[in-house]
């Protein structure tokens, strides 16, 4: 008897389970009710007494084994025809991350300007690409005869002959926005207006034809140069940190009087240079008298930063046309 049982329990063991066919071959032989686990069962009464005990075990344990192996079999086929129809196998396993985009290195600079001038107080303006010579120009005390109206400098969409017919160009700079401002709104004003600024520039690692600004105005009664120096280098160190290397250098713009740029220490392999990040000013009377503001009852200052070298200086790129180019591989890096 107990060879017998032996003999069943090699047969299971040798018994190959590789698909749904030999899974229900091997429960028919074994598992089933004639099947030779029942059938050997059925023996039991021939086993003498003093046996049973012996034999009824090694019964049990063939038969645990045939309905292991039963079940492990059947589970693996299960795993295996999930797998081929892509199916989960744990849906408590956190998914494969897919990759769903990111934010241009443009657009996290900005921002982050944004919030940390509307911590300080601004609010957010914005106004046309296509302006005319009056708000790009001559609002902002541009002499007829300045460089900055050059064709080479300037893309002009209509450049008249005619004195009643102004030109039209892509906007240089974002201070243009200013004008609309406050011709607008009376001061108090307090506002920040980010926009892409055009220019007919040669395209190199350093310029390009467009490009983006956040201009900053503040009109208000007595605001003076300490205010504006202080707000400037408290944008310095909320963008790059409180030990951010910086100056701010005596300047000129026709818009502002007097000027300044501020520059920031920039670090690499090659070694170290200044940057230059925004020019900025007091508002000149003549400004202020061109959208009919008294200069007698209020000043106030300006800047524009360039965002393009801004994000350049945060995220370390040195070539300002990796910006516009779109490239996947470079956009990639910049998952936040
Ligand atoms: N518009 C200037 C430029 O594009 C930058 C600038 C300088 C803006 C001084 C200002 C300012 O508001 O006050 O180069």
């Amino acid at each position: 008897m107990i060879d017998n049982i032996e003999k069943i329990k090699k047969e299971i063991q040798d018994f190959n389970i590789s698909n749904e066919d030999d899974l229900e071959a091997f429960r028919l032989e074994f598992l089933s009710r004639n099947g030779k686990i029942q059938s050997m069962f059925a023996l039991m009464g021939k086993v003498p007494k003093e046996q049973k005990a012996e034999v009824g075990k090694a019964m049990n344990g063939v038969k645990v084994l045939a309905q292991q192996k039963f079940d492990d079999a059947q589970l693996e086929l299960k795993k295996a025809t999930r797998k081929e129809f892509g199916a989960l196998d744990d849906i408590t396993l956190p998914v494969e991350p897919t990759y769903a985009g990111s934010f241009h290195p443009l657009t996290q600079a900005l921002d982050e300007m944004k919030q940390i001038f509307l911590r300080l107080g601004f609010n957010i303006a914005d106004g046309p690409e296509l302006e005319n010579d009056f708000h790009n120009f001559t609002a902002l005390n541009f002499p007829p005869d300045h460089p900055a109206r050059d064709m080479q400098d300037t893309f002009f969409v209509r450049k008249s002959d005619d004195q009643n017919e102004q030109d039209l160009v892509l906007r240089t700079h974002t201070s243009p926005v200013q004008i609309r401002l406050m011709k607008n709104q009376q001061p108090p004003l307090r506002s920040i207006m980010p926009g892409r600024v055009y220019r007919n520039e040669a395209v190199t690692a350093k310029s390009y034809f467009q490009f983006n600004q956040v201009e900053g105005l503040y009109v208000d009664k007595n605001v003076n140069m300490g205010e504006l120096i202080e707000t400037l280098v408290m944008f310095a160190k909320l963008m790059y940190g409180s030990d951010v290397k910086y100056r701010v250098r005596p300047s000129y713009f026709p818009f502002t009087e007097p000027s300044i740029e501020m520059d920031v220490w920039w670090e690499n392999e090659k070694g170290g240079q200044w940057l230059e990040i925004l020019g900025a000013g007091m508002v000149d009377p003549n400004v202020f008298e061109s959208v009919n503001v008294d200069p007698e009852i209020y000043t106030g200052f300006a800047f524009g930063m360039g965002v393009d070298r801004i994000a350049m200086l945060r995220y370390g790129i040195d070539d300002i046309r990796l910006l516009y180019e779109n490239d996947i591989r470079f956009l990639e890096q910049f998952k936040s």
